[in-house]
């Protein structure tokens, strides 16, 4: 569209591909939107499509002054840069030339306390500023992704309406809330993105107990992927996933999923959510579990001199004893359940984890409402997150999601199809990381009992921590060596 002497509504700073799509989606929306980047071919090609898909209000800016100028009072920029630097590079270009009670939105993957830092720094100048997780890749952010705004109220109320017409849209609303105060919208989205490891994680051990324990073909795959977005399991990750195994090697014979390398890249909000996960002592095995796996993954090279050096001293493949007298037909379901029960464990790891930063910083998130905003346009939408909403509805002060009722139902009923799967993946000597993961988080959580009496024990006796006893109050210290050198003294066990 020419240049328009009238206002644009918002300006979005950043035009790389979530930019891009982001900018085109809100001028779709029917708000006129200014755009920039400092590269200044992408703001031609983002005004070029602009224009080829639908003549949309997109007007293009070549400089930082221009830009902010172009857009209405009290201003709202999104800024849709790589995280860190870049981040603060922009938000500096910017700022000359912004007034007191616009509003800077930064739409990447940011650490939450760089946005922290930068609310602080903002507001030092009147400045408003909201840290927003965006979800949903390419694709999201040109048709409707899920937005995830944290930080500035006022900011937030300044492009409610915008924000709930691009986001992505389900039966129960959009899929954007205001998330809290500072950088709560950055951390939902770190989680988001813990979860996504996990699911990807879990799906892809059900790919390969089908594929080596069950010696599923790829045309296999696909048909039962599909199927099983059909039912309880019905996602995003899911559908893409049937898809992939579909794709044939354009180089090649066969499926081009079994020539791509087997080596997970990252950015690093997975590995954030396992550290915060540390820091705040909530387990988070099944999350932890997919972050080493893409560890692992990474030694391509050591692991193939592993597999020969294994090889040379004896080890034989033991895949093929388990395999043979499979009944195909109770494997698919089996691991149909099992990935069902893990998923279960691994999204109740991820509430908890929110739950408790929220505690800590006393950002009162709403966790039934994070659930609902994740039903559409993200990457971990699926089906069973209004059940996850329900649960938190039900009670928003739920324990864990493997307490609430139904979910616990479910968990009981899947268990012995989720142990053989995990018990024939270890017999096969097919990794599962994930999978045992969520079930060991599962048999931990349900025992009354654990053997930490034990591990107190030994605390007590090396280091004198001290121990709790069941039956009477108070904290206990015991000469542990001393006594059973005089039980030892006295009578021996063996004698
Ligand atoms: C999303 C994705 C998106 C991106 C991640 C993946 O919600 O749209 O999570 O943010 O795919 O950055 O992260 P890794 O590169 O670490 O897998």
């Amino acid at each position: 569209m020419e240049a328009s002497p009238a206002l644009s509504r918002i300006g979005l700073a950043g035009l790389a591909v979530m930019g891009q799509n982001l900018a085109l989606n809100i001028a779709e929306k029917g708000f006129p939107i200014s755009v920039y980047n400092r590269t200044t071919s992408k703001v031609d090609e983002t005004v070029d499509r602009a224009h080829n898909e639908g003549n949309l209000p997109l007007f293009g800016q070549y400089n930082p002054r221009d830009f902010v100028l172009s857009i209405q009072r009290p201003r709202s920029v999104i800024i849709l840069v790589k995280a860190g630097l870049p981040v603060d590079q922009t938000i500096a270009a910017l700022s000359d030339h912004l007034e007191p009670g616009d509003a800077i939105i930064d739409g990447g993957n940011e650490w939450y306390e760089n946005t922290e830092r930068r609310i602080a720094q903002a507001s030092e100048r009147g400045i408003l500023y909201l840290g927003m997780g965006v979800s949903g890749g390419e694709d999201g952010a040109r048709h409707g992704p899920s937005l995830m705004p944290g930080g500035s109220f006022q900011a937030y109320s300044n492009v409610e309406d915008i924000l709930k017409k691009v986001a992505a849209q389900v039966d129960d609303g959009p899929c954007v809330t205001y998330i809290g105060e500072g950088g709560s919208g950055n951390f939902v989205k770190m989680v988001h993105n813990g979860i996504e490891y996990g699911d990807m994680q879990l799906i892809s051990e059900a790919y390969d107990v089908l594929k080596h324990v069950g010696g599923l073909s790829n045309s296999e795959l696909a048909a039962i992927f599909s199927e099983w977005n059909r039912g309880e399991l019905e996602s995003f990750l899911i559908e893409i996933s049937a898809d992939i195994f579909k794709v044939k090697d354009e180089h090649g014979d066969g499926e081009l999923v079994d020539k791509i390398l087997d080596k997970t890249g990252m950015k690093g909000t997975g590995k954030w959510t396992v550290q915060q996960a540390a820091e705040l002592s909530i387990a988070a095995p099944t999350i932890a579990a997919s972050l080493d796996c893409r560890y692992l993954s990474g030694l391509k090279e050591e692991r193939e001199s592993a597999a020969e050096v294994l090889k040379e001293a004896g080890m034989t493949d033991i895949v093929g004893s388990v395999r043979s007298g499979i009944d195909k037909k109770k494997l698919i379901e089996d691991v149909r359940q099992a990935l069902y029960a893990s998923k279960i464990c691994s999204y109740a790891q991820g509430m908890n984890l929110l739950r408790a930063k929220s505690l800590e910083k006393g950002w009162n998130l709403n966790l039934g409402e994070l659930a609902r905003i994740w039903k559409g346009g993200c990457i971990i939408r699926a089906v069973f997150l209004d059940r996850i909403k329900k649960a938190y509805q039900r009670n928003p002060n739920l324990a864990s999601l493997l307490v609430d009722p139904e979910f616990a139902r479910e968990m009981v009923q899947r268990q012995a199809a989720w142990r053989r799967v995990v018990g024939l993946a270890i017999s096969a000597g097919i990794s599962t990381p994930g999978m045992c993961a969520s079930l060991a988080y599962f048999d931990t959580y349900r025992r009354a009992r654990l053997p930490a009496n034990l591990v107190q024990a030994q605390r007590d006796l090396f280091g004198a921590h001290t121990y709790e006893r069941v039956d009477r109050q108070g904290s206990y210290h015991t000469e542990w060596t001393k006594l059973a050198r005089n039980a030892d003294a006295g009578v021996g066990i063996f004698n």
